[in-house]
């Protein structure tokens, strides 16, 4: 493990005519690191694949990826990372082995451990049994799986992925999870994940990148960014049976109380408490007004409350603002 970060990015601009796809975007991820690059459609995430593969050249700024310059070094930087694209493009004439054999032979793979390599991989991502098969006849599931083998059969230290459950069924997605996880384990190596799953980027990444257009608008843990921004927070409310009129009275006196709604169990309300810290002084209330209080449980709050909040509140101009947490 290296302090020298796996990639940096600084005030990385790219424009396609009036659209400013990636904007004054500053970045770094670490090595043994799994970055997750989340935002709308359109957010720029692509761009920034493309941008740090040396596929296109930044208006302004400056992109390093393991130590090297993506435009001037690619193929160099090609040897040494591993890249699903958006759609990935297999040949469909040839096989499932056909097509591993000649990524392998185009990356350097010493011929002599050529099969073994696609042997393993084919059999990891459930494709043994259909490998020599044309492509043509594979489903959309099968030839994400196979592409993604691709991208790892010249055993790359950096990966790229955009969207690699895109058309993966439920055990395919908790498999490729696996995957990504004992990639990164095995030897620290560094994944880059653009994903709409929320729910995937909350188990896998250490760190998350939201992105609107084109500008970093979050950065941090899921748990830290869900801690800091998710507010407001939701909890239930149980109390004694009979007591929901005074519970909802008291409550509706207290400022740190956004919001007031029966819940779903009897002699209980969901409220929203602006932060954390409400929450004793809706306890203290509640007793202070003889309120048997049962339960008090908070909504844990997820990366999706979080996407969510950041973007509800765009600045009044139109532009979105930084909220770095963590960094
Ligand atoms: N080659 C191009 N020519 C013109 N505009 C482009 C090109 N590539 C990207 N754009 C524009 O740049 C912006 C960012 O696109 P990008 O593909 O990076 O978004 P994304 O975050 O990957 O979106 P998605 O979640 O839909 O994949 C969009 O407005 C898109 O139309
Ligand atoms: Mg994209």
């Amino acid at each position: 493990m290296t302090d020298t970060p796996v990639i940096a990015i600084e005030k990385l601009t790219r424009r396609f005519g009036d659209t400013v796809a990636v904007d004054g975007l500053s970045l770094q991820v670490a090595q043994g690191e799994i970055l997750g690059y989340l935002g709308h459609n359109g957010a720029g995430k692509t761009t920034t694949v493309r941008l740090l593969n040396g596929v296109l050249a930044p208006n302004d700024g400056h992109v390093s990826v393991l130590g090297l310059n993506p435009l001037r070094d690619g193929v160099a930087l090609r040897r040494r990372t591993g890249v699903l694209t958006e759609t990935p493009s297999l040949d469909e004439r040839l096989t499932a082995r056909e097509n591993l054999t000649l990524y392998a032979e185009m990356y350097g793979v010493p011929r002599a451990q050529i099969q073994d390599r696609i042997r393993d991989l084919l059999e990891t991502f459930g494709l043994a049994e259909r490998a020599t098969e044309r492509v043509g006849g594979y489903s959309r599931g099968m030839r994400q799986r196979l592409a993604i083998a691709r991208a790892l059969i010249h055993e790359p230290e950096l990966l790229f992925l955009d969207e690699p459950t895109s058309g993966l069924d439920p055990v395919a997605t908790r498999q490729m999870h696996d995957l990504i996880r004992a990639f990164v384990g095995q030897r620290e190596r560094t994944v880059f994940l653009c994903t709409h799953n929320l729910t995937e980027a909350q188990r896998l990444c250490d760190r998350v990148c939201v992105l609107e257009q084109g500008r970093l608008v979050a950065l941090g843990s899921p748990r830290e960014l869900a801690e800091n921004l998710a507010a407001p927070l939701r909890l239930d409310v149980e109390v004694a049976q009979g007591q929901l009129g005074l519970a909802r009275a008291t409550l509706e006196q207290l400022p740190q109380i956004e919001t007031i709604e029966p819940a779903e169990t009897e002699a209980s309300l969901t409220v929203t408490v602006t932060a954390r810290e409400g929450i004793p002084a809706l306890n203290a209330a509640l007793v202070q007004a003889g309120v048997p209080v049962y339960r008090l449980l908070p909504h844990e709050p997820t990366l999706e409350d979080v996407y969510f909040r950041l973007h509800q509140d765009e600045a009044p101009e139109g532009r979105p603002q930084a909220r770095e947490v963590g960094v």
